[in-house]
């Protein structure tokens, strides 16, 4: 039977690498002691060299085994080196790597020395080596450096399970059908082996089948079906119901291998009229997310890679994310199964397509992209085009092929930009930048395919570039950032020829020198590099169905200082209420509903706020002129400035005064003062949310506020010690105001203290971007209770977490 042992703590590490030490010529001074994830450098939030962790490294393993092992295969499991690596054991040569997105396993069986202390040296080359993708030009994203996911050995007979494909048919009838090509990787003679396959759900076995087989030496694949599979649930985005597959082979009824794996069944296509997910037609809603992080960039645990997908599923209510541009953690995609949230997975690359042997590579992508995630119901497509790239006939058939070979049932798609390119995928997939903030949003699938037929077609990525928006940038930008998000999503949902969109991008991401905003971040994100969000991030969260949580956000500073020319109005509220009533100092204004005329195909279109004149406008005029006025502001704050004021604007007012004999300064003087303008007290608005007829919600905003406390919020208050490697968790740290808003416009320092097993990843010191940060702790292998303090300039705030 199989033995995983996870050898992720305790590696020696130095960052730089000598031919020595090949052969165990360690002196343990010269390293440091580190754990599985690791960066090989830890990196400033910005304005860094992004050639810090372009060099090679050593990372070395002892590893024991006992002589109990002797006959077994023994493999060293990588699940990714960043970029490259060479792997040695007791100074041989096991194996080598290119491509630091995709697993690889070394064979050490003939080199281990049993009852012995064995030494497991890497050399990991984290220079932007041209020969490997996404290299050989510019990259708009980092990849960092070292040994950055998790480490396994694995123990097991000659002959083994090397991994099982799962298919599911007919998934929309009652009976149903699974397929399961069982890989076996025989390392003796042939033989005939038993192999069974079982479905479960959790611990109960449903359905069975064995099969006696003729196993040939080295690898070899035999399918095993199972018919007629009633009675089952099907995974879907509300439903994620997960079965898992058991694969047993036996040899004179002994078990000598189990392998398992979880499974869906789900129908998933996408065809000329739309997606359509277990036979309903879905409109897909994403968002691109880049797995890197503040100052380790990619080297993050399950618990973070897996808050991520919790981020984008349940905070943003979206369905799909794309992994760009390359296979992402197993941990973040076992969360998208778990929690029933789409996957488009796509190979590493980035706009350059290199020579014959980086093609060799980047189709030896598409093989391990594949075969490490062909049972997962969460992905429905494969990217196999690297993206925004050249077309290349020979190539991108070649890709096409392969995926197809390989998994027949998931379709294929391929990133491009460059309009009419050759379509040999099964899914036309655009990047479409073509809105900027104009009447256009995307551009029609015939000029984007230059076909004369309909095709299967998905929008993968739009603004991002076309509007950077920092988290503390002017309001008015993150305004029109959020708007330009509900635009897209907007015109998806109403497009006959559009399957779906996902935009550029979840989170900002650290990059390289010739992106960005010339301090090493693409600031494309509706979320910081913190996960915190931008106003643009309420675009989508306030779609969800308020049953997943109620959302009302006013994307406003509320201050009419902030504004160019003054004012606080227009401003509009993000929420999935059906409506909001508006208070102004306590008294009632109006009451306000979705703009269903500018956004017609939003479930929960914004909420544009034009006035906030009381009912009685305070003036004596008759009721009609008070309406006539109250209109009067809303058109003049839709159409432009209202301080603009043009002849007819003042023959108006000059009208209602004659009829009421009273001047115009004075209407004017109201009108300014109850639009929240210039010269006036503080503001003061509460906002109540109403579902049903009923307040569910009240947040007050406006401009009589100051810093009044900090919060420091973990993701997570307890922590285990029982994981594959360490566990970790962010927290969370906002300054916040008297109304419980944080500051948008704070930057102060803070300082972060820990008592307890755990310590910070990355500083302890940093500086608040918008008002708001977080930080991520991790275990060190012990229990125990962590206290963390959190000492701003002018309060401090503690939490605590357990690490059992
Ligand atoms: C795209 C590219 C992304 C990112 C984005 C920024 O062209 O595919 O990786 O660079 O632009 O908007």
């Amino acid at each position: 039977m199989r033995q995983i042992k996870f050898i992720n703590s305790n590696w020696l590490y130095r960052a730089e690498f000598k031919e020595e030490y090949i052969n165990g010529n360690i002196n343990e001074n010269d390293f440091t002691k580190v754990d599985i994830p690791h960066t090989n450098i830890e990196l400033p939030y910005n304005y860094f060299d992004e050639r810090e962790y372009q060099f090679i490294s050593c990372y070395a393993k002892r590893l024991n085994l006992d002589s109990n092992n002797k006959g077994k295969k023994i493999y060293v499991d990588f699940e990714g080196v960043m970029l490259a690596c060479d792997v040695y054991l007791n100074g041989n040569h096991i194996t080598s790597h290119k491509g630091g997105y995709t697993p690889f396993s070394a064979d050490i069986t003939d080199f281990i020395k049993y009852d012995e202390e064995n030494i497991l040296v890497v050399k990991v080359d984290s220079t932007e080596r041209k020969d490997i993708p996404p290299y050989g030009n510019v990259v708009d994203y980092l990849t960092y450096g070292g040994i950055y996911r998790e480490v396994s050995l694995r123990i097991v007979d000659q002959t083994h399970i090397n991994n099982i494909y799962t298919r599911t048919y007919n998934c929309l009838e009652e009976s149903k059908k699974l397929e399961v090509d069982v890989e076996i990787n025989n390392c003796g003679n042939d033989d005939k082996f038993n192999v069974s396959v079982q479905l479960l759900d959790n611990e109960n076995v449903l359905y069975s089948v064995e099969k006696e087989l003729e196993i040939n030496k080295d690898m070899s694949i035999n399918t095993l079906q199972i018919d007629d599979i009633k009675g089952l649930e099907l995974w879907d985005l509300d439903n994620p119901k997960l079965y898992s597959v058991k694969v047993e082979l036996r040899k004179d009824n002994e078990v000598i291998d189990s392998y398992s794996d979880r499974i869906g069944f789900r129908d998933a296509k996408f065809t000329t009229e739309g997606f359509y997910l277990n036979g309903k037609l879905t409109k897909i809603v994403g968002l691109n997310r880049h797995q890197s992080y503040p100052y380790v960039g990619y080297a993050m645990p399950e618990r973070v890679q897996k808050k991520d997908v919790e981020i984008l599923k349940y905070d943003l209510g979206l369905n799909l994310v794309r992994t760009s541009h390359y296979p992402q953690s197993r941990h973040f995609l076992d969360r998208c199964d778990e929690v029933g949230i789409l996957v488009f997975e796509e190979i590493p690359g980035w706009q350059h397509i290199g020579d014959l042997d980086w093609q060799a590579l980047a189709i030896k992508d598409v093989e391990d992209m594949i075969k490490r995630d062909y049972n997962r119901p969460s992905v429905i497509l494969w990217g196999v085009r690297i993206n925004e790239s050249q077309d290349n006939h020979d190539f991108y058939t070649r890709t096409n092929k392969l995926a197809r070979e390989l998994d027949p049932v998931r379709q294929t798609g391929g990133v491009r930009y460059i309009h009419k390119s050759e379509f040999l995928e099964d899914v036309f997939t655009l990047n479409d930048f073509a809105h900027n903030g104009g009447e256009r949003v995307f551009i029609t699938q015939k000029e984007a395919t230059g076909l004369d037929y309909k095709v299967p077609y998905l929008v993968t990525e739009s603004n991002g570039h076309m509007y950077p928006t920092k988290s503390f940038d002017h309001e008015a930008k993150a305004v029109e950032h959020a708007h330009r998000h509900l635009r897209v999503i907007n015109e998806v949902l109403g497009s006959e020829e559009i399957s779906g969109t996902i935009s550029w991008c979840a989170f900002d991401y650290n990059t390289h020198s010739c992106f960005g905003s010339g301090d090493k971040i693409c600031y494309h994100g509706v979320m910081d590099m913190f996960r915190n969000k931008k106003y643009a991030a309420y675009s989508y969260a306030s779609q969800k169905d308020c049953k997943d949580g109620i959302v009302l956000e006013a994307i406003t500073e509320a201050c009419r200082g902030e504004r160019d020319g003054g004012g606080i109005i227009p401003f509009s509220i993000l929420t999935n209420c059906d409506y909001v009533k508006i208070y102004k100092d306590g008294e009632y204004i109006n009451e306000y509903h979705p703009d269903r005329n500018t956004y017609k195909n939003l479930e929960h279109p914004p909420i544009n706020v034009y006035h906030i004149l009381s009912s009685d406008l305070n003036l004596p005029v008759s009721d009609e002129d008070k309406n006539a006025i109250r209109n009067f502001v809303i058109n003049k704050v839709k159409t432009g400035n209202l301080v603009d004021l043009t002849p007819e604007d003042y023959n108006f007012f000059g009208q209602i005064a004659a009829r009421a004999n009273i001047t115009v300064p004075m209407i004017l003087g109201v009108v300014y003062k109850l639009a929240g303008g210039w010269g006036e007290k503080e503001n003061m608005l509460t906002i109540e949310g109403y579902i049903n007829g009923e307040a569910v919600i009240s947040k007050t905003i406006g401009e009589l506020r100051w810093r009044s406390g900090i919060e420091v919020i973990p993701d997570d208050t307890v922590l285990s010690i029982d994981k594959t490697s360490y566990d970790a968790t962010r927290v969370v740290v906002k300054i916040v105001d008297s109304l419980g808003n944080p500051l948008k416009f704070n930057n102060e320092f803070v300082e972060v203290e820990i008592d307890g097993p755990a310590k910070v990843m990355g500083p302890s010191k940093f500086g608040l971007v918008a008002g708001t940060s977080a930080f991520w702790i991790r275990t060190i292998g012990e229990a125990g209770e962590v206290k963390i303090k959190v000492k701003g300039m002018y309060f401090e705030s503690e939490a605590k977490i357990d690490i059992i």
